[in-house]
């Protein structure tokens, strides 16, 4: 496939660029005036009209007053879950606050109750739902917690519907085992033996069958501790899994030295965040991903992407799609509220949305960037004068066309 006269194609890097920090990060290369061939699945030749190739025989598509971007990389959801919440989120419009809510037995417990009792089959149907979704809204990378089990049958099976849902669909599809995401009922007044039963019992079988790339804990108050999470690193680690933490959503406890300590690939969240968190990441390998759609729908902080890029730190944007605190798993909105909440400029937005993200995911080698030999995941958006026209029309749809391995989804 043949893309011609692309008003402007976006993130052009060089294969050796992994990750944009600091302010490199407000830098946004492009190419007015392009073309870009696709050749199996892959992006395999672009450049200025004046230099598209003349004699080719395949499909060619006019991009006239188009933009062609690196389709979006959700490093963060939970998309596996059954049912939803809105009567939660009702109960808050009512004056409740999420952490009453799930005191109460609401939050995550609640999506736990429902998920056990629901049918393997059935939560596949409900993801994929989910998944083709996100796929059309842009996103051509993914990441999937589980998290919302909190029993050996109930992780394994969020486990087992990510797993199918890699072999059905053509994008990139991560794993992370979050059974640290709260305390399950049975367990709670013996933290200690639940932990075990992660590390111990549902680690193994994790590893053995290859069920996961990363693993997760909600470091917060009322549910893990620095130390949990320090433990369930540890075990991660020696099965096999890379550290990608929940952190600072609420509260700053030290758990974001501890996850860089560990190598942790990302920390999410950051809604709260110290000087000495930033200090922690500084000189490290982890990428501090923050989730607007949380922020907005729960009213609290924004991660305070400036003050992390001004201390010449990347940033990653991601949905965090799931039923409690982020029922979006729509990335052109996560982007403009970056712009419009977070002050950052659309520059900043896309490199966050793009390769930052595919970095978070360890998928930075083959997506997130117009990079020859990249996999052809694009977003050809309607007609628009510039990129920075994209995060402006909030909800609005701007993407017209999704490519996924160099065809049309
Ligand atoms: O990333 N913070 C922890 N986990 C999810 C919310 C989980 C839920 O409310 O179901 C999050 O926001
Ligand atoms: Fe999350």
């Amino acid at each position: 496939m043949l893309l011609t006269n692309i008003h402007q194609l976006l993130q052009v890097r060089p294969a050796t660029t992994r990750r944009i920090a600091g302010a490199d990060m407000a830098k946004l290369p492009l190419i007015n005036d392009a073309y870009l061939l696709i050749e199996d699945g892959l992006i395999s030749d672009f450049g200025p009209m004046a230099y598209a190739p003349t004699d080719y025989t395949g499909d060619i598509i006019d991009c006239d007053g188009q933009l062609v971007l690196p389709t979006w990389c959700d490093s963060h959801t939970h998309i596996v879950y059954a049912g939803d919440r809105s009567h939660e989120w009702v109960a808050r419009l009512e004056g409740k606050t999420y952490a009453e809510i799930a005191a109460a037995g609401g939050g995550i417990l609640n999506s736990a109750k429902r998920l056990n009792e629901t049918p393997e089959e059935d939560l596949y149907q409900q993801s994929k739902t989910r998944l083709e979704t996100v796929m059309a809204l842009g996103t051509g990378a993914i990441e999937i917690k589980s998290g919302y089990g909190l029993t050996v049958e109930g992780e394994l099976k969020m486990l087992r519907v990510i797993r199918r849902l890699r072999e059905e669909y053509p994008i990139p599809i991560k794993a992370t085992f979050l059974g640290a995401h709260a305390i399950p009922a049975n367990y709670k007044t013996d933290k200690a033996g639940y932990l075990r039963m992660l590390t111990d019992e549902l680690m193994p079988k994790i590893a053995e069958e290859g069920l996961a790339d990363f693993v997760d804990v909600f470091c917060e108050d009322g549910y893990f501790s620095v130390e949990d999470t320090e433990l369930v690193m540890v075990a991660g680690i020696k099965h096999g899994l890379v550290p990608k933490i929940h952190v600072n959503q609420f509260t700053t406890l030290g758990g974001v030295a501890a996850a860089v300590q560990h190598g942790a690939l990302s920390v999410d969240h950051l809604e709260e965040l110290s000087e000495a968190d930033v200090e922690a990441l500084k000189g490290s390998e982890t990428m501090p991903v923050a989730l607007p759609g949380c922020s907005f729908f729960l009213g609290i902080p924004y991660t305070p992407a400036r003050r992390l890029m001004d201390a010449g730190l990347p940033v990653a944007l991601a949905t965090d799609y799931n039923p409690g605190s982020a029922p979006s798993g729509n990335m052109n909105f996560a982007l403009s509220l970056a712009c419009t909440q977070m002050k950052m400029l659309p520059e900043e937005a896309i490199n966050a949305a793009t390769l930052n993200g595919a970095y978070a995911m360890g998928l930075e080698k083959e997506l997130g960037s117009i990079t020859v030999g990249k996999r052809a995941n694009l977003l050809i958006t309607k007609r628009l004068p510039s990129f920075g026209a994209l995060p402006y029309n909030f909800g609005m749809p701007t993407v017209s066309q999704v490519v996924i391995n160099g065809a049309f989804l």
